[in-house]
């Protein structure tokens, strides 16, 4: 148990996605003012909240993560004048943004008035807000207050999409778990900076980069300062980028000879594409997941977190794209980082 940490009977309530009940919120609500640590689902993926003003709150979300101190945190709100009260100002495009896609996955890197505590803003002068499209988590957030909220898991793993990855990660160390069944999308919000003129993609995900070209009538930078210095993604068992469909057999046929537990990841765009099936046929001692990158979304964590339960050792996403748009493009960024490669 890392430092700070101290060991909790973890309550895990049911609870209705649709139209969370009244009483089991207020009880969330009233951990979260008693500056406990409550995890709750939102559209994107699961999120660990603390009472966003009360620093020692927010600390045992460090703690219990094993999170960097200089990694900030978003802010979760569920109403308009709470970003008001948290951001400097609120400019133009950012107004139009929230405007179009809140509540729902895109965060908002905005300079933060001095009342957001520092450690909420990982000691930056900015904070990022978002507005999650989740009734249980509206419903938290206007009983509780804003919640600042990373990811329910320990840091650098696959961020959780059931309950059970929650429990998985935490069980002891948070005072409850609000589950509201697996998260419609599985992969996070976007987060898009606009504390300096100009404006930047730091992490793509679920409003995709063409449709934010499109609200803001411009092309936009997309770059990840943060992953070089937070791995992110990471199983015990290994994961391999496979080669393109000419070198495949080869490949494996190197791979074999290690005879490691290999289970190989066919992540398609194409269904229909006829090399599946054979590539399948001439290798039927593997194993093979099937991962249809437009659609299956809230498929990729749980995939690797059961790669890893199975004690597989090495996992072959092959063969892979190089590059895609939409969403896919946001699962092939996933696949690359839970690698330790990047795009
Ligand atoms: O979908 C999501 O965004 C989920 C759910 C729970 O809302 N949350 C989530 O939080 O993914 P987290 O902490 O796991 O990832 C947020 C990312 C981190 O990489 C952090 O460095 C970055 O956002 N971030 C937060 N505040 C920032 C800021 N002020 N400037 C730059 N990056 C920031
Ligand atoms: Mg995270």
């Amino acid at each position: 148990m890392q430092k700070g940490v101290i060991r909790l009977e973890t309550q895990y309530w049911q609870v209705n996605p649709a139209c969370p009940e009244k009483e089991i919120i207020m009880q969330a609500a009233s951990l979260i003012k008693a500056q406990e640590l409550v995890a709750f689902s939102t559209e994107t993926v699961y999120g660990l909240g603390a009472a966003a003003f009360q620093s020692q709150a927010v600390e045992k979300i460090f703690a219990a993560k094993g999170r960097a101190e200089n990694n900030p945190l978003l802010l979760h709100l569920s109403c308009m004048e709470q970003a008001e009260s948290v951001a400097k100002e609120i400019p133009p495009a950012a107004k139009m943004l929230m405007e179009r896609f809140w509540p729902g996955p895109l965060s908002i890197i905005l300079p933060a008035r001095e009342t957001v505590p520092a450690i909420v803003r990982g000691g930056k002068t900015t904070v990022g807000l978002r507005m999650p499209a989740h009734p249980v988590a509206l419903a938290l957030i206007d009983q509780a207050g804003p919640l600042a909220a990373p990811s329910a898991n320990l840091s650098g793993r696959p961020s959780p999409v059931t309950a059970e990855h929650v429990k998985a990660d935490l069980d002891g160390k948070i005072a409850a778990i609000l589950d509201a069944g697996p998260t419609g999308l599985g992969l996070e919000s976007t987060i898009i900076d606009l504390s300096n003129p100009g404006c930047r993609i730091l992490r793509q995900g679920g409003i995709t980069v063409e449709e934010l070209e499109e609200a803001m009538g411009m092309s936009i930078t997309v770059n990840n300062p943060e992953q070089e210095n937070f791995p992110h993604y990471q199983i015990k068992s290994k994961l391999l980028l496979g080669p393109s469909w000419e070198e495949i057999d080869d490949y494996l046929s190197s791979i074999e000879q290690l005879e490691k537990k290999l289970v190989l990841v066919h992540p398609y765009i194409d269904k229909n594409d006829a090399r599946w099936e054979k590539l399948k046929d001439r290798y039927p001692q593997y194993q093979s997941y099937d991962l249809d990158l437009n659609t299956a979304t809230n498929r990729l964590y749980s995939l690797l977190r059961e790669a890893e339960e199975r004690e597989i050792e090495l996992l072959l996403f092959t063969p892979l794209p190089k590059k895609l748009g939409g969403i896919a493009g946001v699962m092939l960024d996933r696949i690359y980082q839970a690698a330790g490669n990047s795009l």
